[in-house]
């Protein structure tokens, strides 16, 4: 092996949130290159939430899985899962889905990256701090067809629609606090670890996640996912605004959950990433990228025997609405610098789909 920032032999890797959709994903990642991993999660005797994650040292994937309680919310909670670690992976979050208000979910990105934060600085052996932040920390309204780097930041506000993304507006849109949230987060972890001088920040920013759910619990109200299994079911979904439900097209823009997984790993194993890198996790080229009624017409395709699949409305094989085709972008550096392959959207969502006929949600 090539040389890498961290090694099986530096000691464990800690991951927050790792009873969650992206979180389970990166501990099995990290087992089957022979990590020793130190899963933070809030409630160890869960079985509804962690039950996977304890299976996981019987599938002889090679490393092995230590569960330790934790709660964002709280300072020095992660002191002793962090003690002699290689990296910490953060992939919890305090925000769920549309439960919290605009301005909490603001300040809960700071407070809880604030407490990783200090945890990591006790640990006196963190080499990397790998954030799972957003594309919405890149993305913000631009003209059709526009192509988003990593150089985007969603305050960049530029094109005529200047005033929208700012700090004005996070306790009025929750879509915006979000999005701001982890942009100056990310920009307040990068500022810790050059202060810091002990370890460096890289943030992954996913679009879609999709891909094969590892438990129930996976399927959270209003994650993509969840939508694609409103699609499987035969029902259309909607997008609530604060105001009203908008209608269900949209550009999907996918990336398949076990990519978004080996992205963590390889940012905090890779010696490219610097403080301050951030790599978009998105369609590798336009196949991955989709209106709603092509990936209703893709998912037919392939659940032919399922019958009905849900989605925007159709006449005559088209749309009747037009959808404003935004976000493009591609995950073109996580493959150039971090060496990261991906799956097929064809592979990413019969995988999504076969899981939810394994749990029975459909
Ligand atoms: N999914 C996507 O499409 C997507 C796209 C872009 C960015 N992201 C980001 O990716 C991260 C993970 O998302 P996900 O889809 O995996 O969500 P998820 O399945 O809801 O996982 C969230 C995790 O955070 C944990 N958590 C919640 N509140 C906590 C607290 N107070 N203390 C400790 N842990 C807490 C949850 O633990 P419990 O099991 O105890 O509830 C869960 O393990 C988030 O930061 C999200 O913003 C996701």
């Amino acid at each position: 092996m090539s040389e890498t920032k961290i090694k099986i032999e530096d000691g464990p890797v800690a991951v927050t949130g790792a009873s969650g959709y992206i979180g389970s994903r990166i501990v099995e990642d990290l087992l089957e290159q022979g990590y020793s991993v130190n899963a933070c999660v809030r409630d160890a005797s869960n079985a509804i939430k962690t039950e996977h994650l304890h299976e996981m040292n019987e599938k002889g994937l090679g490393g092995s899985v230590e569960l330790y309680e934790g709660d964002l919310f709280k300072k020095g909670s992660y002191d002793k899962a962090f003690f002699g670690c290689s990296a910490v992976i953060h992939a919890g979050a305090t925000v769920g889905f549309n439960r919290e208000t605009p301005q909490e979910v603001y300040d809960g990105c700071f407070t809880e990256n604030e407490h990783v934060l200090s945890s990591i600085k006790q640990s006196n052996s963190v080499k990397r701090f790998v954030f799972t932040s957003s594309f919405a920390a890149v993305g913000h309204p631009r003209p059709e067809g526009y192509i988003f780097s990593e150089k985007d930041w969603c305050g960049d506000n530029v094109d005529g629609y200047k005033g929208a993304w700012t700090e004005d507006n996070i306790a009025k849109n929750r879509d915006i606090a979000y999005a701001m949230a982890k942009a100056n987060t990310e920009k307040m972890i990068y500022k810790a670890a050059q202060e810091d001088g002990g370890f460096e920040a890289v943030s992954i920013n996913p679009l879609h996640v999709i891909g094969p759910l590892m438990s129930e619990n996976h399927n959270q109200f209003f994650s993509w996912q969840f939508f694609i299994l409103q699609l499987l079911k035969g029902k259309d979904f909607g997008f609530w605004d604060g105001k009203q439900i908008r209608p269900s097209t949209m550009l999907w823009n996918v990336v398949d959950v076990r990519d978004v997984a080996r992205a963590h790993r390889l940012a905090a194993e890779s010696l490219k990433p610097k403080n301050g890198s951030r790599y978009i996790l998105s369609a590798s080229d336009r196949s991955g990228e989709m209106f709603t009624w092509e990936l209703q017409a893709k998912l037919k395709e392939l659940f032919s025997d399922i019958g009905e699949i849900g989605g925007e409305q159709m006449l005559d094989g088209k749309p009747t609405n037009k959808t404003y085709d935004s976000p493009r972008s591609y995950c073109s550096l996580a493959k150039s610098e971090l060496g990261l392959s991906t799956y097929s959207i064809e592979e990413t969502l019969l995988a999504t789909g076969n899981s939810q006929i394994r749990l029975n949600l459909i």
